[in-house]
């Protein structure tokens, strides 16, 4: 009684130009590996989940793309949001329609946008995960060695072993915060006893629906709702009606935030090559040839590279020529109307970028 949920939302905007509003970074093979973010996180999840059981929300304009990419998604698996709401309403949405048809199903949420190479390993911890979250009823957590002080993840402090059969690596959480400053990030990032929230959270879907309940009641309403409109024929105007109104609010802070503070928060550790490919920093570092091997410019996409003496990566939609001489990691980022050029230390600032774009039209 498993069920996957992929929430795919959200614009993406450090990936620009490459992702775009009505093209977001989930439908794109950001790390040219022949799938796209959105095909690979769903070939993960059926590792997990029966297809029958793998749930996919996302805004009504790519509802199209997403099915023509994942064919064995079923058409009443996916959900359509007429607008962004952020995960609290899509994942909250999506329990709720599975718990009314199995109420004792435990959910996993797994976003659209990361990066695994050790899939083996994944699929062990969240096992752990779904056997943890079945027999205490808490909200689990995944937990990845942090590397640097990343300002955009949630963190969880760890505490101490339960010795949950079936879970022998989880950890109570102490708290969870999401998103900290980055005088905060540093301290728990070299600190030790803090680990990066993978995004993922597994439950049983009645616990996440009472925390939703206590937390943001207006939310819960609105979703049961929604919820109570399914397989009828007054779905879509009650979606029309009731979805406009909800919270648009990350589940870190609706759900993961005041569980850790009641205690009611699991952390199973995890390393397996975790990454959330925000900017094209993390694309360049994904890309990068074996270490020790001579670093030259890695592509993603079609294009024809000439190399004098470079490093870096180029993201090409084109297949056009790029030619770069003498450039240390740079990033070129070639689409049909715009090309990006930008080092990768500047990486995170290319949502700037955007905003200059969108102000001019
Ligand atoms: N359907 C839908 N609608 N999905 C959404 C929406 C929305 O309005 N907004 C975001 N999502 C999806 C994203 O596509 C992604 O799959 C997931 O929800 C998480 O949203 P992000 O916007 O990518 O969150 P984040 O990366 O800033 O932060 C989260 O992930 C980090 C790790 O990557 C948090 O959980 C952090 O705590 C965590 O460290
Ligand atoms: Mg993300």
């Amino acid at each position: 009684n498993f069920h996957a949920v992929i929430p795919a939302g959200g614009s993406g905007t450090r990936l620009w130009p490459l992702s775009r509003r009505d093209r977001p970074k989930f439908l794109h093979d950001v790390l040219g590996i022949g799938s796209t973010l959105l095909q690979a996180t769903w070939t993960r999840a059926a590792r997990l989940a029966d297809p029958s059981h793998t749930w996919v929300v996302t805004g009504e304009a790519h509802v199209e793309a997403v099915s023509a990419q994942l064919p064995a998604l079923r058409e009443d698996r996916i959900v359509a949001e007429p607008s962004p709401k952020d995960s609290a309403a899509a994942i909250g949405l999506a329990a709720m329609l599975i718990s009314d048809a199995d109420p004792d199903a435990v959910i996993g949420s797994f976003s659209a946008d990361h990066s695994i190479t050790n899939e083996g390993e994944f699929v062990a911890v969240v096992e752990q995960a779904a056997a943890a979250a079945a027999s205490t009823g808490d909200i689990v957590t995944i937990g990845i060695t942090p590397t640097y002080p990343a300002t955009a993840y949630g963190y969880i402090k760890t505490g101490a072993l339960l010795g949950i059969p079936g879970a022998p690596t989880a950890r109570r959480a102490a708290e969870f915060v999401e998103k900290p400053d980055a005088v905060t990030a540093r301290t728990y990032a070299y600190s030790g006893g803090y680990r990066w929230n993978a995004g993922m959270f597994i439950m049983r879907a009645t616990a996440l629906l009472e925390l939703i309940r206590q937390e943001a009641p207006a939310l819960h309403g609105g979703l049961r709702r929604i919820a109570d409109a399914a397989g009828s024929d007054r779905w879509s105007e009650v979606m029309a009606r009731e979805w406009p109104l909800l919270e648009k609010k990350a589940i870190d802070y609706v759900v993961a935030e005041p569980a850790a503070a009641a205690g009611r928060v699991i952390v199973v550790p995890g390393d397996f090559g975790w990454d959330d490919v925000g900017d094209f920093d993390s694309v360049a570092k994904l890309r990068q040839p074996v270490p020790g091997e001579r670093t030259a410019v890695s592509v993603v996409g079609e294009a024809d590279v000439i190399d004098v003496s470079s490093r870096g990566v180029v993201v090409s939609e084109t297949g056009r020529a790029v030619a770069l001489v003498g450039v240390h990691d740079v990033v070129v980022v070639d689409t049909d109307d715009v090309v990006l050029v930008t080092s990768r230390t500047h990486a995170q600032q290319v949502k700037q970028a955007v905003a200059e774009a969108e102000a001019r039209g």
